[in-house]
């Protein structure tokens, strides 16, 4: 074949096989609303905490105000039950008029005015999770448009009240849909959770063709319970899951509820890295308008938030899961860094766990080490053992250096012949931030 018809050939290929809107090269982040303020709609009892423009307007205020957007936190999502009952005369898709009198366009330019994105929800289905209007086969193509005329830049579709056959034409049919519009609209498919999340249900070469992320799994509660119950799946299922994953398609475990009821500082942090271990898209689903300074500092933890950014996309394992309830985890990242988490399931006292970079399958090499939620630095050969203290249901987070070469042990320093640091006490023990 001649090269420019195999060249236009190609193209077309690529047009109707790939997701090519560009976004989400690293996990999303922002604000979601639904597991802090499900489908509160009564605006006339509980004005703060109903679904309505004004809790997005608050939540965008506090994200441009409080340093949140700066941190890459810019998604505003809508989830259920901001539509009205009805569709409208031209049959579109349109908001509940007493809780978005000013629109969804008014929403979605008050969120651009400030650096900010909009994000929207349906379902692929007669109705969504909460009853309101779905999104069925003959009505993708005029939701998709309506989304995009309303310059929203985030699509999550949902599941319920929809069979497997009807799911398995709809998810690809709204992803093709949305990229006809001309408009990047990230899409999130709640697909795979329908289908028990694991192949050979779940085609997850097809999803990461279609989609920009999608949920595999239950959804998440206010607490430790259900963080943990995710955590196991998608661990367990890692080898399934970690292939997947890369830049513009994330495996999604749910929100973070750090700043809610259920979770204590150190689950808090625990939840905070594993989703960075995870590659996972970091959308909160709390009050931004009342969070504890404890929980914000988790969030806005500037060296978690790298880890989960990371450009590589590479989503990070399981490593070690010892039987005294102490787990490791690690992400290899950009530049030849890596990130490492001790994390533990015990429930009695902070556990001194012992172990070495080799052991962790670290190369010869001296690695600079810090530690993300303490901030303080080391530096520890790789067949040095040091000992960690993990408290119970937290973790201990290591952002890992490129190692520096041991041959370059011995330098000069002011002409002299110097020997480093880690050179000396070959036995000892660094006891590193206990
Ligand atoms: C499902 C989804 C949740 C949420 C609700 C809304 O349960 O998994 O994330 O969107 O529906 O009703």
């Amino acid at each position: 074949m001649h090269l420019a018809a195999l060249l236009f050939v190609s193209a077309l290929f690529v047009a109707a096989f790939a997701l090519d809107n560009g976004v989400m090269r690293t996990p999303p982040m922002g604000w979601l609303a639904w597991e802090r303020f499900r489908c509160d709609i009564d605006c006339e009892h509980d004005p703060k905490n109903c679904i309505s423009e004004n809790l997005f307007i608050d939540m965008a205020d506090r994200l441009a105000e409080d340093g949140w957007r700066e941190l890459g936190y810019v998604y505003v999502n809508i989830d259920d039950c901001w539509s009205s009952m009805e569709r409208d005369e031209k049959g579109r898709l349109q908001p509940d008029p007493k809780r978005f009198p000013g629109g969804i366009p008014k929403l979605a330019r008050y969120m651009h005015d400030r650096g900010l994105k909009l994000g929207i929800y349906g379902d692929m289905g007669t109705h969504t999770c909460g009853g309101y209007p779905g999104t069925p086969l003959d009505k993708i193509t005029i939701d998709a448009q309506t989304f995009a005329d309303w310059e929203v830049d985030m699509f999550k579709f949902d599941g319920c009240y929809s069979n497997a056959t009807e799911q398995e034409q709809g998810y690809p049919l709204m992803s093709k849909a949305l990229n006809a519009t001309g408009r990047p609209i990230g899409y999130s498919c709640s697909w795979p959770a329908y289908q028990g999340g694991l192949p050979p249900k779940v085609n997850y070469t097809q999803l990461a063709k279609i989609c920009n992320l999608w949920r595999n799994y239950g959804d998440i509660q206010d607490s430790w319970d259900s963080v943990l119950n995710i955590i196991d799946w998608f661990f367990e299922n890692q080898d399934i899951l970690i292939p997947v994953a890369g830049p513009g398609r994330w495996n999604d475990p749910d929100m973070l509820i750090v700043g809610d009821f259920g979770l204590s500082m150190d689950q808090s942090r625990a939840q905070m890295a594993l989703w960075a271990i995870m590659a996972a898209p970091l959308f909160m689903s709390n009050d931004l308008r009342t969070i504890s300074s404890g929980a914000r500092r988790i969030l806005q933890n500037k060296i978690a938030i790298n880890i989960n950014q990371d450009p590589m996309g590479v989503q990070g394992r399981r490593i070690v899961k010892e039987k005294s309830g102490i787990e490791v985890f690690w992400r290899p990242l950009s530049n030849n860094a890596s990130a490492l988490v001790f994390f533990s399931r015990r429930s009695d006292m902070p556990y001194r766990y012992r172990t070495s970079l080799s052991r962790l399958n670290y190369t010869t090499g001296s690695y600079k080490i810090f530690d993300v939620f303490s901030e303080k630095t080391v530096t520890l050969k790789d067949s040095t053992d040091f000992v960690v203290s993990v408290n119970p249901s937290g973790v201990v987070m290591w952002y890992v250096s490129a190692p520096a070469e041991l041959n370059l042990r011995q330098f000069y320093r002011g002409g002299k012949l110097q020997r480093s640091a880690y050179d000396d006490d070959e036995n000892a023990i660094p006891r590193v931030f206990l």
